[in-house]
């Protein structure tokens, strides 16, 4: 028996891996989401191509259009959200800083996947900055988004094991796998708030 969809946009900006996960995800008909907008700040991005490929609306929003115009970019995209009938957001490496615009406008609707076990390495080159701490164990985060940089409410989180001999690009790729599982778990869960399908332990995986 099929689900009742719920429509999700995906805001990009470069490859698309995790939105190729979670598109996959949403052609299950027991998914309970359709992915009803594929939108970019980057008209070059390749996940907009394989959104395309995949027979999806796509829609770039190019902010240098829109100089330094933040707020003026962030309308275009949220009328672009609203027109696509999205009632829940996943950001899935989109690279632009978000203003309280966006992000109170979807407030409790709005998803983020970033590469750490938060709440530790937030921001960039979450990679390299755990190497150099010296953890045992990384990992992924999907998280809602909230005004503060990846400091929102938790939904989910998979950890990956440092190996010994590990390089940024090593250890970058054993947390990549996790997100790819992690994320259409954690969006599963979000939508229907089920606790047989809560991400956590299911995505866990420990050293
Ligand atoms: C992922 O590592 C994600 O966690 C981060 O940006 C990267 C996007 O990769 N937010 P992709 O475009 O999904 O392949």
């Amino acid at each position: 028996m099929s689900t009742a969809k719920t429509p999700v946009a995906i805001l990009l900006s470069g490859r698309g891996s995790n939105a190729t996960a979670l598109i996959t995800a949403a052609q299950d008909p027991d998914f309970p989401a359709r992915i009803c907008l594929v939108l970019s700040n980057n008209l070059d991005a390749p996940g907009l191509d394989m959104a395309r490929a995949a027979g999806l609306p796509t829609l770039a929003i190019d902010h240098r259009s829109f100089g330094k115009d933040r707020a003026a970019h962030e309308r275009a995209i949220h009328a672009a959200l609203e027109d696509s009938g999205a009632q829940a957001v996943c950001l899935a490496g989109y690279m632009r800083l978000l203003t309280p615009y966006l992000t109170t406008a979807w407030a409790g609707r709005m998803l983020n996947i970033h590469p750490s076990l938060l709440p530790s390495f937030p921001g960039l080159h979450t990679h390299e900055r755990a190497l150099a701490a010296g953890v045992r164990l990384h990992g992924c985060t999907v998280h809602l988004v909230t005004e503060g940089m990846d400091e929102g409410p938790i939904l989910g989180q998979a950890a990956v094991p440092v190996l010994p001999g590990d390089t940024p690009d090593l250890l970058a790729a054993r947390v990549l796998q996790q997100e790819h599982g992690l994320y259409p778990l954690a969006l599963r869960h979000f939508l229907t708030q089920n606790p047989a399908t809560a991400p956590n332990g299911a995505a866990l995986v420990v050293a």
